[in-house]
């Protein structure tokens, strides 16, 4: 997931650097320069164990980087974590002034934050994936089509190339190159053999009870197992759990 941390100071210098190590791309944001340089130095700006030593790792491997800009981090990730200060008052209440500001800021941010591009691509015809991706809501569908011929009638044949395996991949390309989504901050969930031509283009491949040749590709790559099991009997059971 993409993590904003907004404060770098001992709470939020930890929690970039530690939910960077477990695999998020973190974006630490302080308003402090000296603190936004040191991190994107790879050095740490609190004192804490082994705290330098993870900022150099994370930041030298591109999941952490620090910035000045609230704004632009909202815009870039999709969970933002508040850590600035809560000092307290002469009167023993606690001054809220900084979260008050940052909370102003990542409302500020929110309008650019584009969400998430949800796709479905399947190797099955339009018949099957069109209703499917209608009722998960999901707005853009690759898929297979019957073939027509010049007059509109349906010739037998399926369109080609064939949405499947490569031809699946490069079907996914084509619509990140038009709608200028990011494959290298894209997740993919699939169970196939024939998925792991997409999964090898994806920042985060998740296999999903994968065959046996897709377990063999991500244990091979290191692809994180996505595993669910049925919570009912049969196929509806099947169903609920999918769709849960
Ligand atoms: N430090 C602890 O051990 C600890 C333990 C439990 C709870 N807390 C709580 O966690 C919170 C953070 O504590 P801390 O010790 O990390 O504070 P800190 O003072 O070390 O760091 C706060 C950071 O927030 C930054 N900041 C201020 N305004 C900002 C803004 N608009 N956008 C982004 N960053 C901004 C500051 O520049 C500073 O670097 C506080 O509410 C504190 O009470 C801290």
């Amino acid at each position: 997931m993409r993590i904003s941390v907004m404060g770098l100071g001992y709470v939020g210098a930890v929690a970039a650097a530690c939910l960077a190590k477990d695999g998020h791309e973190v974006i630490g944001v302080d308003p402090q320069q000296t603190k936004v340089d040191l991190i994107n130095a790879g050095q740490t700006p609190i004192i804490e164990k082994d705290i330098g030593e993870i900022i150099a790792e994370q930041v030298a491997a591109g999941h952490l980087v620090a910035t000045t800009d609230v704004k632009s981090a909202v815009a870039a990730t999709d969970l933002s974590l508040v850590c600035v200060g809560t000092p307290s008052l002469g009167n023993g209440h606690i001054d809220l002034k900084y979260v008050r500001r940052v909370c102003e800021q990542i409302g500020e941010g929110l309008p650019d934050h584009r969400g998430h591009t949800v796709v479905l691509s399947s190797s099955a015809l339009t018949i099957h994936a069109e209703p499917v991706a209608r009722f998960l809501e999901i707005g853009h569908v690759l898929c297979n089509h019957f073939d027509v011929d010049a007059a509109g009638r349906l010739t037998g044949e399926i369109t080609k190339p064939v949405i499947w395996g490569r031809q699946k991949a490069a079907a996914v390309q084509q619509f990140c190159a038009a709608g200028t989504v990011d494959l290298t901050r894209s997740y993919f969930y699939a169970d196939g053999d024939e998925d792991a031509a997409l999964m090898k283009l994806v920042g985060f491949p998740r296999p999903v009870n994968p065959r046996r040749g897709l377990a063999a590709a991500a244990a091979e790559h290191d692809w994180p197992v996505l595993r669910m099991s049925p919570t009912g009997r049969g196929f509806l059971g099947c169903r609920r759990s999918v769709l849960k």
